[in-house]
């Protein structure tokens, strides 16, 4: 017999709502996340729309990401967006410097745009603060969300683009206290405070700006620029942080040890983020609400390296891992605006790996399938007694983590995850009150090896099932080892 665990969640005790903006991604022009993975160009033989591929942008159209963070990424500060527009053929070619590939631009502002339009989500452009100047970050904003009849709203129209495109988010410079200029936390305020003065008049009503925030490494970093930004603090729409979780570890032949010890530096993060939602409260008035946000994050294991365009396989750990961090995403949404996992397709902990005509889903791309209901929902209170797991010599966790979230129309969205890699579990469900909510649809991810991933030859290794709704019978659910469940109440 399974140990049990009783679960209790407390319908219609609405705390924060869960920003769908928390299951965004991140697409950089770095290996083959753009060129292979979005971008074949109208000459392939690949299936594509104006060089758009069609089978990758139908599977993320399936997932609706909220948002897309593009170009870098690191090659953010080192691009100038007027060689990626006009015609394709008369381009520049150019050094991506950070990833040492050559830059052909025919990937630029109105194939990203019509990317966007194509899986059906919103654009966010990192601007370059570190090579570039603040009137060719200010232009690039007025090429697009302009409508005032000037030059560069011409060239936009010339370009086949007649209405604006209406960017909301704004980055202004990635990591610059790294790739993005190297600066201290200081002078990068005073930057930040120059570029933001004159964005964000030309970006309009409801943009959003957004600043470099820290690493893990570096974590004063957001008290500093925060600070140095007092008196202009209105600028700031979202301090974004990049956590990445994995260096050093195998991506497929890791250890049991190795598994657990990803799943414990979940908790790195939540203490990086806890502080960061720390400070921004302290900096926010009533007037103004301070954002935290991560616009990079995931595993990056040691495979993932320049030279090979930093590939990686994506297994049932990452989807544990993924599933994992967005559970603790949920709990610091009251200040959590977005975050977005690196990256799209091909790079880091893709949602999608291609191989010239070939395309895969990964484990990573159901979690954000399974979890779509989890978006805008209202998190609620639960109660759990989980046995503890032990993660390494000096942490351990919960084994089992739950999620619920509830929708406008009052319909209870729960998601389980079962850490342990060897013990099933006796869910025992309850609704405060003996609230009564009838099971609508359960969903489960799991597989018999952690190690397992999808591969060409056999990429439905690892996929969501259906199960019936007469599975959970008196409110008690088995909930298998190394699993991910979803169940919707109505
Ligand atoms: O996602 C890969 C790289 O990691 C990004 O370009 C950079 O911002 C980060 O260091």
């Amino acid at each position: 017999m399974p140990r049990s665990v009783n679960l209790t969640v407390h319908p219609n005790v609405k705390q924060h709502q869960v920003s769908r903006y928390i299951y965004s991604q991140f697409a950089e022009h770095l290996g083959r996340c753009i060129y292979g993975g979005v971008w074949v160009g109208p000459d392939s033989t690949i299936e594509n729309v104006d060089g758009i591929r069609v089978d990758t942008t139908a599977a993320l159209k399936k997932i609706q990401l909220p948002a897309v963070r593009w170009p870098g990424g690191c090659f953010a500060d080192n691009y100038h967006w007027w060689d990626g527009i006009g015609p394709r053929k008369e381009r520049p070619r150019r050094y991506n410097l950070w990833w040492r590939q050559a830059e052909t631009n025919q990937f630029g502002t109105h194939e990203f745009m019509q990317f966007c339009d194509m899986i059906d989500t919103d654009p966010y452009i990192c601007l370059n603060v570190g090579s570039g100047t603040v009137e060719e970050a200010r232009s690039w904003v007025e090429y697009c969300n302009a409508s005032q009849d000037t030059s560069w709203v011409q060239r936009r129209r010339e370009n086949g683009r007649k209405d604006p495109f209406g960017v909301k988010f704004w980055g202004i410079g990635n990591e610059s206290w790294g790739c993005g200029g190297g600066m201290r936390a200081g002078y990068y305020a005073d930057l930040y405070r120059q570029y933001a003065t004159y964005i964000k008049p030309t970006a309009g009503d409801g943009a959003k700006l957004i600043a470099c925030g820290s690493h893990d490494n570096l974590p004063d970093w957001d008290a500093a620029f925060l600070d140095a930004m007092k008196g202009k603090l209105d600028l700031v729409d979202g301090l974004a942080l990049h956590i990445y979780t994995g260096w050093g570890m195998p991506n497929i032949d890791f250890t049991d040890a190795d598994y657990y010890k990803l799943i414990s530096l979940v908790d790195n993060v939540d203490r990086n983020l806890a502080r960061a939602c720390g400070l921004v409260q302290a900096y926010s008035t009533r007037e103004h609400k301070i954002h935290v946000m991560m616009d990079e994050w995931g595993t990056w294991f040691r495979e993932a390296v320049t030279e090979n365009g930093l590939y990686q396989q994506s297994t049932m750990q990452d989807a544990l891992f993924a599933a994992a961090s967005f559970h603790m995403f949920h709990r610091h949404g009251a200040d959590l605006m977005m975050t977005n996992m690196a990256q799209t397709i091909n790079v880091l902990q893709a949602l999608i790996l291609t191989e010239g005509p070939k395309m895969l889903v990964t484990p990573t791309y159901h979690i954000f399938d399974m979890f779509m209901p989890h978006r805008d929902g209202y998190l609620l209170p639960v109660d759990l007694n989980s046995p503890e797991l032990k993660l390494t010599d000096k942490f351990s966790r919960e084994a089992v983590s739950v999620s619920a979230t509830q929708a406008e129309d009052g319909s209870v969205f729960v998601s389980l995850i079962n850490l342990s890699l060897d013990e099933e579990f006796e869910i025992d469900v309850n609704f405060a009150l003996n609230e009564a909510m009838a099971v609508q649809k359960i969903r489960l991810l799991t597989s018999p090896d952690i190690r397992n991933h999808n591969t060409f030859d056999a990429p439905e290794t690892v996929k969501p099932v259906e199960l019936p709704v007469a599975t959970i019978t008196d409110g008690k659910v088995n909930l298998p080892a190394k699993s991910v469940m979803c169940v919707s109440f109505a």
